[in-house]
């Protein structure tokens, strides 16, 4: 049977991102809250983040930035056969924002969203490359997009001010490794994993079941920042195993942007070139889902990230719910 099998890439071929035009520096924060640039910046690196206007829905930033990802990739839409949306804050309790984002792009394809908060576009990732390899799915658009302001207590200054909203997409697309020319591009590896021992100490303090409403973020941050440092440095050393990779291998690293603090204690104890730990951080806080692929779509718009470069992300988010891959972005 060996010969006949047909050894299969999931390459990633394009990207966009989107970030709403309300934009609010820390100091229009001061207006909203009692709290300053100084803290803000020392504390998080965040200087300013863009929020949703009020006909704005988690669906439009997603659309936007899918269209950016399917004209970068240079295929036709109507070669997408499965949309995956990693988002907490839909556009509706139900359907999936994923149907949203299938019927604006006027397209067949099997739509539905994942739910794991921060780490959601790693998990969509995971997601996508199972049903790529075990399935009939050719094409698929992976999209991280997040309303976190829709879910911020402005009576809670410690969590109201490290959030933005946005979106972030990628395209994937399968490839027959025909005399594994593609051996090394693609996605290379993938670890997902979750600890619901520590729900409590991110959430929302209200939801459909329990209370019927959305509720308001909670967080315990010092307990947070310390498992995400933990969990982030772990996750990354497992997927580079897994691809047979060494960290002073990678081109970049392309990190959960939640906070530059965890960015830099990440870095630190990696023992990776903090010049090759891509940061956008100051520029749009913590939008969750999207912050990954908000990142990297800035760090390729901006050349920084080359087609054929060795990247490595990784994500953590309520759950708690972590993990990362190694991905050899582009196409020979
Ligand atoms: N402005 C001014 N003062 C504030 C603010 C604010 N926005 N928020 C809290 N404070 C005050 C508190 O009231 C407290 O005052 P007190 O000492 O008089 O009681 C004090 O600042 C707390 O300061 P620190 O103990 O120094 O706070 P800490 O260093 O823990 O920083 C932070 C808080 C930034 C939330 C930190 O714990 C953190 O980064 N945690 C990680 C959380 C994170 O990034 N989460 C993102 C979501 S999860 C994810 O994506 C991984």
């Amino acid at each position: 049977m060996g010969d006949l099998e047909i050894s299969l890439k999931i390459l990633l071929t394009g990207v966009g991102s989107y970030l709403p035009n309300n934009k609010y520096s820390n100091d229009d924060l001061t207006k909203l809250v009692e709290t300053s640039d100084e803290w803000i910046s020392k504390r998080s690196g965040i200087k300013k983040r863009h929020f949703v206007s009020a006909n704005e829905t988690t669906s439009d930033m997603a659309f936007i930035a899918a269209k950016k990802a399917i004209k970068n990739a240079n295929i036709s839409k109507h070669e997408i056969d499965l949309i995956i949306v990693a988002t907490t804050t839909p556009d509706n309790t139900f359907p999936s924002t994923a149907t949203l984002v299938q019927k604006k792009l006027s397209i067949n394809a099997v739509s539905f969203d994942v739910q794991a908060v921060c780490a959601g576009f790693v998990f969509a990732l995971s997601v996508a490359k199972s049903m790529m390899s075990d399935g009939i799915y050719k094409n698929c658009l992976v999209i991280g997009a997040d309303s976190m302001s829709k879910l911020l207590d402005w009576k809670d200054r410690s969590t109201s001010v490290l959030f933005g909203d946005g979106a972030g997409a990628i395209m994937l697309q399968k490839i027959e490794n025909n005399e594994n020319f593609y051996n090394d591009w693609g996605i290379l590896s993938n670890v997902i994993h979750s600890d619901g021992q520590y729900y409590d100490i991110l959430k929302t303090n209200g939801g459909v079941s329990s209370d019927q409403k959305t509720g308001y973020i909670q967080m315990q941050g010092k307990e947070v920042f310390k498992h995400a440092v933990d969990k982030l440095s772990t996750s990354l050393e497992e997927a580079l195993k897994e691809s047979n990779k060494k960290i002073n291998e990678l081109d970049w690293l392309v990190p959960h942007q939640a906070n530059q603090r965890i960015i830099l204690a990440v870095a630190d104890r990696m023992k990776i070139d903090i010049n090759k730990v891509i940061s956008t951080v100051s520029n749009h806080g913590n939008t969750s889902a999207a912050s990954i692929p908000l990142a990297l779509d800035e760090a390729v718009s901006s050349n920084k990230i080359l087609n054929g470069n060795l990247i490595g992300i990784h994500a953590i988010g309520g759950g708690l719910s972590w993990g990362a891959s190694i991905i050899r972005i582009g196409k020979p």
